[in-house]
C-alpha cells in the first residue's frame, strides 16, 4: 500500500478551514514566516507555506530579510511580532546564516507563538506528555502512521536520525503511543540488523536512497521524511532516504517521495496555527 500524503493533507486542510469558517469572533488566526536570504528549497517551502495558509482562512504574512541582517535585528523583529495581538505563529525558516545562533533565536519566540514547536518549553512539554505545539513533520508523520495502523502498542519502531527538528520529536510522539522505540544514527553500529527487526521504521537523514530491501521486515510500515535532490540521467530528481522501488514490494505500507510525508508537514503547520490561536484566544481546542 503506498500512503498517499497529498490526500490526507487535503483532508486535514479541509478540517482547519471548517473549524476556521466556524470561530465566531472578528478575529482570524495570523502567521507570519521570517525568511533570510535565498536559499531556493526554502523559498519554494515559504511559497507554499503561504499559498495553503490563506486558502483555509489565516492571516499568512512573509518577512523577507537579507542573509546579512544582525541578530540583534531579527531578534527586535521577533519580540515585535511576539506581541502583536493579529499574530497567533510565528516561523523562523531554516537555515539561518551562519552569522546568527539559530538556538538564541528559537528561544526568542514566544512559546505560544512557536508553531515549529522548536522552543525548549515546547520540547519539553512534548517529553514531559503534557501539551506543547509539536514540530510539524513529525506530527504529520505521526498521523499517516495513525492511518494505517491505528494502535501502535507494543510495536517496534525505529527512528532513523535523531535531530530536533525530526527525530527526537518523533520519538517522542511514538513513545506516548507506547512503541518500543530505537533512535539509530550515524555513529550506530549495525544499523541494518535493528533495521530488519523493527514493524516500523521512520527515515529522517537526508542521504538519497540509504534504506535497502535487505534493511526491513516484511510487512513493516516505512515512512520515508527525505527530500533528496539528486541527478539521474542528466535530470534532477527528487528521491527520499529509502529505496523506494526496492523496498516497495515488502512492505506494508510506504509514504512516497514526494507526495507522502512533505504535504503534511504544511497541513500541520496550519494546524499548529489554529491550535495556537485556540489557546492565546482562550477558545475550547476544536
Ligand atoms: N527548514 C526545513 N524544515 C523546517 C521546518 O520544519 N521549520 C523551519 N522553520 N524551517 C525548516
Amino acid at each position: 500500500m503506498i500512503i498517499d500524503g497529498k490526500k490526507v493533507a487535503e483532508e486535514l486542510r479541509a478540517k482547519i478551514k471548517s473549524d476556521i469558517n466556524k470561530l465566531t469572533g472578528n478575529q482570524k488566526p495570523g502567521l507570519t514566516v521570517i525568511l533570510i536570504g535565498e536559499d531556493a528549497a526554502s523559498q519554494i517551502y515559504v511559497k507554499n507555506k503561504e499559498k495553503f495558509a490563506n486558502e483555509v482562512g489565516i492571516n499568512s504574512t512573509v518577512i523577507r530579510f537579507k542573509s546579512s541582517i544582525s541578530e540583534e535585528d531579527l531578534k527586535n523583529q521577533i519580540r515585535k511580532l511576539n506581541n502583536d495581538n493579529n499574530v497567533h505563529g510565528i516561523l523562523v525558516q531554516l537555515p539561518l546564516p551562519k552569522h546568527i545562533n539559530q538556538r538564541d533565536i528559537i528561544e526568542t519566540i514566544d512559546p505560544k507563538k512557536d508553531v515549529d514547536g522548536f522552543h525548549p518549553i515546547n520540547v519539553g512539554n512534548l517529553s514531559s506528555g503534557n501539551d506543547a505545539l509539536v514540530p510539524c513533520t513529525p506530527l504529520g508523520c505521526y498521523y499517516l502512521i495513525k492511518k494505517v495502523v491505528p494502535n501502535l502498542s507494543g510495536l517496534n519502531a525505529v527512528v532513523i536520525g535523531r535531530s530536533n527538528i525530526n527525530g527526537k520529536p518523533m520519538t517522542q510522539l511514538l513513545l506516548k503511543e507506547n512503541c518500543t522505540v530505537t533512535i539509530v544514527h550515524s555513529k550506530t553500529k549495525n544499523i541494518e540488523e535493528i533495521c530488519c527487526r523493527a514493524d516500523l521504521i521512520i527515515a529522517a537523514v537526508g542521504i538519497p536512497k540509504m534504506v535497502k530491501s535487505n534493511w526491513i521486515k516484511k510487512d513493516a510500515v516505512i515512512i520515508d521524511v527525505g527530500i533528496n535532490r539528486i541527478e539521474v540521467d542528466g535530470k534532477n530528481k527528487i528521491v527520499g532516504d529509502v529505496d523506494f522501488d526496492e523496498v516497495q514490494n515488502k512492505v506494508k505500507a510506504i509514504t512516497p517521495v514526494p507526495g507522502g510525508v512533505g504535504p503534511m508537514t504544511i497541513a500541520c503547520l496550519l494546524e499548529n496555527t489554529l491550535k495556537a490561536f485556540n489557546k492565546i484566544s482562550g477558545n475550547a481546542p476544536q
